[in-house]
């Protein structure tokens, strides 16, 4: 074995060791939610590591080696840390709309390379005062809606399915939104009374089934609609849902922007 095999074989096993790490901390840190702030730092500690983990460039190299070299448990032990991660981000946001509330607000990384994304998101298809935006999974910490109706004035609408995100989003956009466009609801993509006037809609990046709301909202939605699909791919696919094929006959992928220094990448669709 050759010197430069044998660094290629510690940092491979390195990477596994860290999602090893990664995932027993995450799901520590999901089990203890309780509702209060006590261990929001902690997290928020952990959540920015993950981050520059995940954006890391010689991380990305060592997952394609792993990648290529490991098999199915890989992908289990791939799959749990996405979910829990996702889930923990959840609980992120709530610590943050908790401490809001209460009078207590900080930013962190993750939130701040979140929030610089929002002018670059739908690239040539730019936002306006007449645009209808909806966003799917719009969180307990609405940054993407907020800024959405706060720049362009545009009306925002962020569906949610967790009941205590959207109550917690409610107060949170009252209380950093007064007299902006903008509404939350717990509601199914079929219910929303007025999807035919979107103009453009965005699903968040940590949500399993974006691709299958991206299928249903099809006949729901006008010929001129744009959907941004937050994805992460190889290494980030460790803390996104990754990107799909899309059925050709209904959404055409039509712009991809890359954002090597970010969490996540954006896919851009319009109707077929
Ligand atoms: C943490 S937030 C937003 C995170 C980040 N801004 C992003 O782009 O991924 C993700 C939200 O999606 C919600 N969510 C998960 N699955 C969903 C689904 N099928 N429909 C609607 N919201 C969903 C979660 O409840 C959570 O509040």
């Amino acid at each position: 074995m050759t010197w430069e095999q044998v660094m290629e074989l510690n940092r491979t096993a390195q990477l596994r060791q860290l999602m090893t790490e990664y995932l027993q901390q995450f799901a520590m840190m999901a089990s203890r939610f309780d509702g209060t702030t006590d261990r929001s730092a902690e997290l928020v500690t952990v959540i920015d590591a993950y981050s520059a983990f995940i954006t890391d460039e010689a991380n990305r190299a060592a997952w394609e080696q792993l990648e290529q070299e490991a098999g199915p448990e890989l992908a289990r032990l791939a799959e749990e840390l996405r979910r829990t991660s996702a889930r923990c981000v959840s609980i992120m946001e709530k610590y943050r709309a908790l401490k809001l509330l209460n009078g207590n607000a900080a930013r962190t990384e993750y939130f701040q390379n979140i929030e610089s994304c929002i002018e670059t998101e739908f690239g040539s298809f730019q936002i306006s005062s007449g645009s209808k935006v909806l966003m799917v999974g719009a969180g307990s910490f609405p940054m993407t809606p907020l800024m959405i109706a706060r720049r362009t004035d545009a009306e925002v609408i962020g569906i949610d399915i967790d009941a205590e995100a959207v109550r917690l989003g409610r107060k949170v956009a009252e209380l950093l939104g007064s007299g902006l466009r903008i509404r939350l609801e717990r509601a199914s993509v079929e219910q929303l009374a007025d999807a035919g006037d979107l103009t453009h809609i965005i699903f968040s990046s940590t949500i399993a089934q974006k691709y299958e709301l991206l299928d249903r909202l099809h006949p729901l939605t006008n010929g001129r609609v744009v959907a941004a699909v937050r994805y992460g791919d190889r290494l980030k696919s460790l803390f996104n849902y990754p990107s799909q094929q899309v059925d050709a006959r209904k959404w055409k992928l039509v712009d991809t922007i890359l954002r090597p220094d970010h969490v996540f990448d954006i896919a851009l669709y319009q109707k077929a």
